[in-house]
């Protein structure tokens, strides 16, 4: 067993007699990773339920995806905000109110201010579509490409208040080919993205993901 099993079980973010993490996703358009984690969560086995949806579009079509599998939704349009941090204030209340304890991001197109990183330090997690450190930001697949890469992929990580910055827990890679467009390449990391989105969120929820000096180290079980 590695010794690291026992800090997990200190450390397991369920409380008491609670069976399911209670996760909040924060969207901005698609949501396919959203409805990745509606389908993870509807497994009986599965150790976290969503609790609550927010997007800071009025027509993000995740929005209807949550809807679909009858999950609370709130738009919080960033515009209403006079500034970043009063934005992150208003959406930690509505996660707070929704008992939420781990916050994901998937696909939202905010960059959040330094003082929500802090307050959801440790229990909020994004993916990115690169193997981070390399390619952080927006157009990942061009860059790659442009890069000559062979293997491009997916990261899902700890946030910290610097863009795409933060103690990684999973990645999963796929090739990068000849004839590659950045569409072809998006694609095929974004199965990746489905595959280990819902994987990184259990491992969480069993309490078995460490932080230390800021590297992640997964716990068997
Ligand atoms: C994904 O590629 C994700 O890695 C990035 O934004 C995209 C969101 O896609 N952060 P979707 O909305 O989950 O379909």
């Amino acid at each position: 067993m590695h010794p690291l099993s026992y800090a997990a079980h200190d450390s397991s973010p369920l409380k008491g007699e609670q069976k399911k993490l209670r996760i909040g996703v924060l969207i901005s358009g698609r949501g396919s990773n959203l409805q990745t984690l509606i389908y993870a969560c509807a497994g009986p086995d599965f150790p976290a339920e969503i609790a609550l949806v927010i997007s800071n579009k009025a027509d993000a079509y995740g929005l209807e995806r949550a809807r679909a599998a009858g999950i609370q939704t709130t738009i919080i349009n960033h515009k209403d905000f006079s500034n970043r941090e009063t934005f992150d204030r208003a959406v930690t209340d509505e996660l707070n109110k929704a008992g939420v304890q781990l916050v994901c991001l998937a696909g939202f197109m905010r960059l959040l201010s330094p003082w929500f990183a802090e307050e959801w330090r440790d229990r909020l997690i994004n993916i990115h579509p690169s193997l981070l450190p390399k390619f952080k930001g927006l157009h990942t697949h061009e860059a790659a490409i442009a890069a000559g890469e062979k293997i491009h992929g997916a990261t899902v990580h700890f946030v910290r208040p610097e863009l795409d910055d933060g103690p990684i827990i999973l990645q999963a890679s796929v090739p990068i080919l000849a004839n590659d467009t950045p569409e072809i390449l998006a694609a095929r990391v974004l199965e990746a993205e489905h595959i280990i989105y819902p994987r990184a969120v259990r491992l969480y929820a069993e309490g078995r993901v460490n932080v230390i000096e800021e590297k992640v180290f997964i716990a068997s079980n």
